[in-house]
């Protein structure tokens, strides 16, 4: 079996981990890598979906947190604490739950975090704070607290979550026999399209990759400050992971960007929601608005001819989150169900057969 016990076990030569550290995992890891025909077609290129949505918890995060608690673990901390659009609160709850020894604490910007995700950290027993303010300011109070308390911070300004995240690159390169010619991701915090920087360059380092991908990076236009230059103090987008106007890792998604040779362009939420219907009618994956930014990018990168000559290459999307865990945008994009009698007759007409 390749996945075991999860990312640490798999790639324990390439985590700063030893024989005594207490690994905390859910056996996260070993997700998916579909070949999507339909976005191939559109594109004209191999089109791949990193599905990392099938994580214990339904996102990339738990890439990170199963080294940041285990780190935190072998430290002797006994609390941690995270700001977070939901996602990173879930996973942070998740495996302090699991480490059997932490507390959680997680600040979040009241209102904007997709339900499923708030019930998630609730269930796992996190002490959950929403405060009247963004995640740029729910971050800043968590790097005040830690700083000044006996709390890890467990953000992606930890180091940890980094080593755990490029994981995400090993996996693709250990799939596809080679790193990618493109890899496309979302950017919110701008940790992950760092980590999958780091990994990519990591296993070409050690001789598991010829080639290093052009990193694409997108954000959503109403919160793109990496796209515009300079913070923007009030993002908004229906894509509420990646809801960050002045993103921590914010120089280093710039080198991954700029060393790779790529781009981080900004997509409009009207492009974001397309790519997440087409993506759930004609693939079959279902994830969460912030995920479908990728699937965005390379649609719109594809229509001003920026793979013209690219023919035979390859493309991963991370695609970074469930669906599930924002029922309500996909309540509010489809088409109401029919309400009718429990009448057969009736029922086939309205189907057409
Ligand atoms: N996609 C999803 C589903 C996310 O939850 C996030 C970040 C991103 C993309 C962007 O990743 O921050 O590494 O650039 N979510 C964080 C959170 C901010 O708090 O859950 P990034």
């Amino acid at each position: 079996m390749l996945n075991p016990r999860g990312i640490i076990e798999r790639y324990r030569d390439f985590l700063p981990v030893d024989d005594k550290t207490p690994i905390v995992t859910l056996h996260e890891g070993n997700t998916p890598l579909i070949l999507s025909e339909d976005l191939t077609q559109r594109l004209g290129l191999k089109v791949y979906l990193k599905y990392e949505g099938l994580n214990p918890t339904g996102s990339f995060k738990d890439r990170g947190m199963t080294m940041a608690i285990t780190k935190a673990k072998e430290k002797g901390c006994t609390a941690v604490m995270c700001a977070s659009t939901g996602n990173t609160s879930a996973s942070a709850a998740a495996y302090t739950a699991r480490s059997g020894s932490m507390r959680c604490f997680v600040i979040i910007p009241e209102g904007n975090i997709a339900l499923g995700k708030l019930a998630q950290a609730m269930i796992h027993n996190a002490k959950v704070i929403a405060i009247k303010g963004n995640f740029d300011e729910a971050l800043n109070i968590v790097r005040e607290v830690t700083d000044n308390y006996p709390v890890e911070l467990v953000n992606s300004i930890n180091p940890f979550r980094i080593e755990g995240q490029k994981t995400g690159a090993f996996e693709v390169c250990d799939e596809l026999g080679e790193a990618p010619e493109f890899h496309a991701i979302p950017v919110g915090n701008a940790g992950n399209i760092t980590a999958y920087w780091k990994g990519y360059n990591e296993y070409k380092g050690a001789g598991k990759a010829t080639q290093l991908p052009k990193m694409l990076g997108f954000q959503a236009a109403g919160a793109a400050p990496i796209v515009l230059g300079k913070p923007v103090e009030n993002p908004e987008t229906i894509a509420t992971a990646i809801r960050i106007g002045n993103p921590a890792s914010w120089k280093l998604a710039e080198a991954a960007r700029d060393e790779s040779g790529g781009l981080i362009h900004a997509v409009t939420d009207e492009q974001i929601l397309e790519a997440y219907k087409l993506l759930a009618a004609s693939t079959g994956v279902f994830v969460e608005p912030a995920s479908a930014a990728s699937v965005a990018g390379i649609l719109k990168l594809k229509h001003e001819g920026y793979f013209d000559g690219h023919k035979d290459a390859r493309i991963v999307c991370t695609v970074t989150g469930h669906g599930l865990k924002d029922p309500n945008i996909a309540i509010k994009n489809v088409i109401e169900p029919v309400v009718m009698e429990a009448d057969l007759k009736a029922i086939v007409q309205e189907i057409g057969l």
